[in-house]
């Protein structure tokens, strides 16, 4: 059976807005994240209609302080170290750098923390991978800019670019230019920035939005590449490949549209041009976008080095009607299990998703993101036996193990959230992914004190062997 190859990237993977904190020391401004609240239902309902639950005083955001790591970074790389990682995935916060995102100059201070923070990793023998933007637009350019419906945002990211590759020359040679680029169709709040309430007509806005990310995406491969021929700039997608529900010709076609369209910015970022079926769609829904002289041949000439995605789970579509959407909106696959969010456990998914990606795109591929958001227990002695997340994470690189066997090419594997961190969709602290736990809650309780889970010491193993001993034991 193939290994996993000597220089694998085993390691995990945050976010600044999500595990940074400290929203209002060194000079750093407000983002996107920090003005809405917390909790399940709020942050569907944010998300569904922003401005009716953006608020700059609001009482608590969770994103503001969420697990501190600004403060705490050194002791939580030092565990990271213990555990073995080859490689953190990180993002910058655009506003710790440019705290309006607009301004010509850097904060100091800001880059003074990031400075320090890539030391870190590097002096714990960890590679530091970079989310140039993750979720993450500042307040300012979203109310006063429209987000990225303004072409005006390409110039401002790319100068973010260009002063992260040009400081981190050397240190750093692996990017990834925007998080889940594929996200922007479902949430277009804190992807693209754009602002609006239930029932706006924003699909216009969408698309321009898209492309001026797509436009930047390739800036800042060719920044990328003029900077540092070392470099290697990658895209990344929300990845898990959609199943027709039966063998139905019209679910299969419904499958096939649908995975078309979550890969149809790939296709831009991987082969330079937009795809006959984003063409068509645009045409059909009577989108018309803006695309200026040179943007054409920016995209054909800055393709990406390599195709990173997240997986948590696969997808089902049915063309009957009938057929409920009665998990949290999505169709059940009647031969997996969900978690407690609903997440579809498709672990032989994230086979087929490796090989249907290398199908496509004839990339390295990276998997940027996997793991299982669970209810974590502290037990009276403070030992946390997640053996469901142990479970999870074995049945998964079981399964990248199969397709390392079918031929893919693949640089690494990261977890998401290796420390708990605050949860992207729904706000939640409770919803933890980490090895590590953090003691804090959903009202922004607790001591931050960091222990380790039973998860800590098996991922350990699991590096040491290079991936060969995967017991939970
Ligand atoms: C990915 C994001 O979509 O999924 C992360 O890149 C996010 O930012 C992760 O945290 C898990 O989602 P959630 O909503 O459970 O935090």
């Amino acid at each position: 059976m193939t290994k996993f190859k000597s220089d694998f990237l085993w390691g995990g993977s945050l976010a600044a807005n999500q595990c940074e904190g400290a929203f209002d020391e060194d000079g750093r401004g407000l983002d996107l994240m920090d003005v809405i609240p917390g909790g399940l239902e709020a942050r569907r309902a944010a998300y569904a209609s922003p401005l009716d639950y953006m608020d700059e005083n609001v009482e608590y955001a969770p994103n503001r302080q969420a697990i501190d790591f600004y403060h705490h970074y050194k002791e939580d790389i030092k565990m990271f170290g213990e555990m073995g990682f080859k490689c953190l995935r990180i993002s910058v916060n655009w506003t710790r750098l440019f705290p309006n995102g607009d301004e010509k100059n850097p904060n100091e201070k800001g880059l003074a923390y990031y400075d320090s923070l890539i030391n870190e990793l590097i002096k714990n023998g960890i590679e530091p991978l970079i989310t140039l933007n993750h979720f993450n637009v500042p307040l300012y350019l979203a109310k006063h800019y429209g987000g990225w419906s303004n072409r005006k945002m390409i110039e401002f990211y790319c100068r973010l670019v260009r002063l992260l590759m040009t400081r981190y020359k050397g240190k750093v040679t692996k990017w990834l230019t925007f998080c889940e680029i594929n996200v922007g169709l479902r949430i277009p709040y804190f992807t693209l920035g754009l602002l609006y309430k239930k029932g706006d007509d924003i699909k216009q806005k969408q698309y321009q939005a898209i492309h001026h990310q797509l436009v930047a995406s390739a800036l800042a491969v060719k920044i990328g590449h003029e900077i540092d021929k070392d470099n290697k700039v990658g895209c990344m997608i929300a990845g898990g490949v959609t199943y027709p529900y039966t063998c139905n010709p019209s679910d299969v076609l419904k499958a096939f549209e649908d995975n078309n369209q979550e890969l149809m910015m790939t296709d831009v970022q991987v082969f330079g041009e937009y795809p006959y079926h984003m063409i068509n769609k645009m045409k059909k829904e009577g989108i018309t976008i803006q695309i200026e002289k040179d943007d054409n041949e920016i995209l054909k000439n800055n393709t990406v080095d390599f195709v990173a995605f997240s997986y948590y789970a696969s997808k089902v579509v049915s063309s009957n009607p009938r057929i409920k959407n009665n998990n949290f909106g999505k169709i059940q696959n009647p031969y997996c299990e969900a978690s407690e969010w609903g997440w579809i456990i498709d672990p032989e998914g994230l086979r087929i998703t490796l090989n249907f990606l290398q199908e496509r795109f004839h990339k390295p591929l990276f998997i940027v993101e996997n793991g299982l958001g669970a209810i974590d227990t502290v037990e009276e002695d403070g030992s946390i036996n997640d053996d469901y997340r142990i479970e999870y994470l074995k049945a998964h690189i079981e399964q990248v193990k199969l397709a390392l066997d079918d031929g893919i090419d693949l640089m690494g594997y990261l977890t998401w959230g290796p420390i708990d961190v605050i949860s992207a969709t729904e706000g939640q602290m409770a919803k933890r992914y980490g090895f590590i736990y953090v003691d804090r809650d959903d009202q922004g309780n607790g001591t931050l004190k960091r222990s380790k889970k039973k998860s800590f010491n098996w991922y350990k193993k699991v590096i040491s062997s290079n991936g060969e001993d995967l017991d939970n034991n």
